[in-house]
């Protein structure tokens, strides 16, 4: 049988919204592959590990070489769908990839501010190139938005305001999701023109 590659959805943050059939299969991997502070729990004698950073063609040629003698599995946040290094791996290692699902940043923002989020646009400024159809405003258009530390909430505020959304559309601002400093805070995009930006959150916009 050939060896796999699964990659594990590690939810938001906190070990409430790990899901026991991730941690079950973390408990029985050999080697893990992930970001520093998503491998950091797991560091234990006899576990092999490579920690993914700006170099992801070292991290292609270390799971193809450890493929060779057996599984890996590799750790993302949130879920491996959205926004992970599975389009990656999926063009190096194509069908040979297994997904355990992860509760998203995503769902667990829109739980947080009690909205469908069936009919958002469901976005990222982290770090990629953008959807252009993000900053187009029409009544009630509803956005999901991944943030980074450069492209934060006030660079998502400045592109709003520079396309015309109106100042009483409605901003929450949702960080730290799933830790004990957990914050969500809702604004108009009035308010947030004199705040400073937040990185690395989930925006949820409605105009
Ligand atoms: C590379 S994306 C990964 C998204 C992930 N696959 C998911 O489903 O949540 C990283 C971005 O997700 C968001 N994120 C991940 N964990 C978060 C958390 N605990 N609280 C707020 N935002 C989070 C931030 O926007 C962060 O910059």
């Amino acid at each position: 049988m050939e060896n796999r590659i699964t990659i594990v959805g590690i939810g938001p943050g906190s070990d409430g919204y790990l899901l026991p059939v991730a941690s079950d299969h973390i408990a029985q991997a050999a080697v893990l592959v992930g970001g520093k502070r998503l491998l950091q729990p797991y560091l234990k004698p006899g576990i092999k590990t490579k920690v993914v950073d700006g170099d992801l063609q070292g991290v292609v040629a270390f799971i193809t070489d450890e493929l060779t003698t057996g599984h890996v599995t590799v750790l993302v946040s949130g879920d491996p769908g959205f926004y992970s290094l599975l389009p990656l791996l999926r063009r190096h290692f194509g069908d040979r990839i297994d997904i355990i699902p992860g509760i998203s940043s995503m769902q667990l923002a829109f739980a947080r501010v009690g909205l469908p989020w069936q009919d958002a646009l469901l976005a990222s400024v982290h770090g990629r190139t953008e959807n252009p159809e993000i900053w187009s405003y029409r009544t009630g258009k509803l956005i999901g938005l991944l943030t980074d530390g450069e492209h934060n909430s006030a660079y998502v505020v400045k592109r709003l305001l520079a396309a015309g959304w109106p100042l009483h559309s409605k901003v929450w601002i949702c960080s730290h999701l799933s830790y004990p400093d957990e914050s969500i805070e809702q604004y108009s995009l009035a308010e947030l023109q004199e705040q400073g930006g937040v990185g690395h959150c989930v925006m949820i916009i409605n105009g």
